[in-house]
């Protein structure tokens, strides 16, 4: 089937995979390639959507089955959707559900017909069905919806891997048959299939007979090796249509990006920035920095020489440390401004790399920075 892409290659690199452009969606238009902040229970953590906003923020996630199961779609519906009960007024992506079933639960049983899981909170039984996902995420009104999917833990044997993944693709048909045709709201697909590179490629062909508004890379970051991942990132990626929005699920470190981003890859997501940021532990132009070593105790100095946030504008790595060491809330919000607008800072310098034709030699200079 083909679809009419809500996404535009703007310009490709010359040397590699990596290409940037614009996503349109209900809520605006997306320039990528593009960070997606982790907002799980309708807030990204610690931070408020003016927080977001200044960090650079264009797009943030969702998770359905959160949301789902509190504060529920119906009551988030009856209040005006998603954007206007947590007043952010960009686009919004809703992961579809699947991933966070299998993460938080073994006991998850998967038939034909959907997801039997209990609840995280108190136990209850539920039930998830490819329709149901669809049906939920267009209560939320998110902007892009993620198909239902089942995700295939690392390491999984070929037939394993081989029935989940064909499952996949038929939940995938269903959401896709299901969905309002009439609400402007996207649908992406998402590719399984483990780490065996002829089932991903088998899945993009299924996926695509079906027709989506994007296609996702899952079951990715999952525990296997680095190498096993960015071997199947350059197996896969280029097989993705090329007219259409590639969006890498879960992933992942500032590196991780600059790779993604190499092989063409346009979406990206990861809790890493905002819950690293809870930690204590920040990027920088040079690498990690962990803000409760002594070393800061007395050093005036920001986080980043080089970042314009909000937080290294005004504070020192001494106070960052304080308030850190102090448990105060204070240091939540000012490291998760920091680590979000240095993940949203380091995409817009590949999109400008990429525009300026100069990626390969981009990713040489943030490579020898932290070396
Ligand atoms: N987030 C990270 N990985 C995945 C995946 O494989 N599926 C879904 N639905 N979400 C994810
Ligand atoms: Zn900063």
């Amino acid at each position: 089937m083909t679809t009419v892409s809500p996404f535009t290659v703007e310009g490709r690199s010359s040397e590699c995979g990596a290409r940037y452009g614009q996503l349109s969606t209900l809520h605006g238009t997306v320039q990528t390639p593009v960070f997606m902040p982790v907002g799980t229970q309708a807030t990204v953590k610690a931070m408020s959507p003016e927080n977001l906003i200044d960090a650079g923020a264009q797009i943030i996630l969702g998770n359905t089955y959160h949301l789902f199961i509190r504060p529920g779609h119906e009551l988030i519906r009856s209040l005006g959707g998603l954007h206007r009960f947590m007043h952010w007024d960009r686009p919004i992506l809703t992961d579809s559900g699947g991933f966070q079933i299998f993460s938080l639960q073994e006991l998850a049983e998967i038939s034909e017909e959907g997801a039997a899981f209990r609840s995280h909170l108190d136990g209850s039984r539920l039930y998830l069905s490819p329709e149901d996902a669809v049906h939920i995420q267009e209560a939320l009104g998110a902007d892009i919806m993620m198909a239902l999917d089942t995700c295939i833990p690392y390491p999984a044997d070929y037939d394993t891997a081989r029935r989940a993944t064909a499952l996949t693709a038929r939940w995938a048909r269903r959401c896709r048959n299901v969905q309002k045709n009439s609400t402007g709201q996207h649908l992406f697909g998402i590719v399984q299939g483990g780490m065996f590179p002829d089932l991903r490629l088998e899945a993009i062909e299924q996926l695509m007979e079906t027709g989506f508004d994007g296609y996702a890379l899952g079951g990715l970051s999952v525990g296997e090796p680095k190498e096993l991942m960015y071997e199947i990132l350059e197996a896969t990626t280029a097989h993705l249509p090329e007219d259409h929005a590639r969006y890498l699920m879960g992933v992942g470190t500032p590196e991780d990006l600059v790779e993604g981003v190499y092989h063409g890859l346009d979406m990206f997501d990861c809790v890493m920035p905002t819950r690293n940021a809870r930690n204590g532990m920040l990027f920088t132009s040079r690498g990690r920095v962990v803000i409760k070593n002594a070393c800061f105790q007395q050093d005036h100095r920001p986080v980043d020489e080089n970042c314009e946030c909000y937080t290294c504008r005004h504070y020192s790595r001494a106070y960052l440390r304080h308030l850190f060491q102090s448990r105060e809330i204070l240091a939540y919000q000012l490291n998760s401004i920091h680590n979000i607008h240095y993940y949203c800072t380091l995409m817009k310098e590949m999109r400008t790399a990429i525009r300026e034709d100069r990626f390969l030699a981009f990713r040489r200079a943030f490579y020898q920075q932290r070396a």
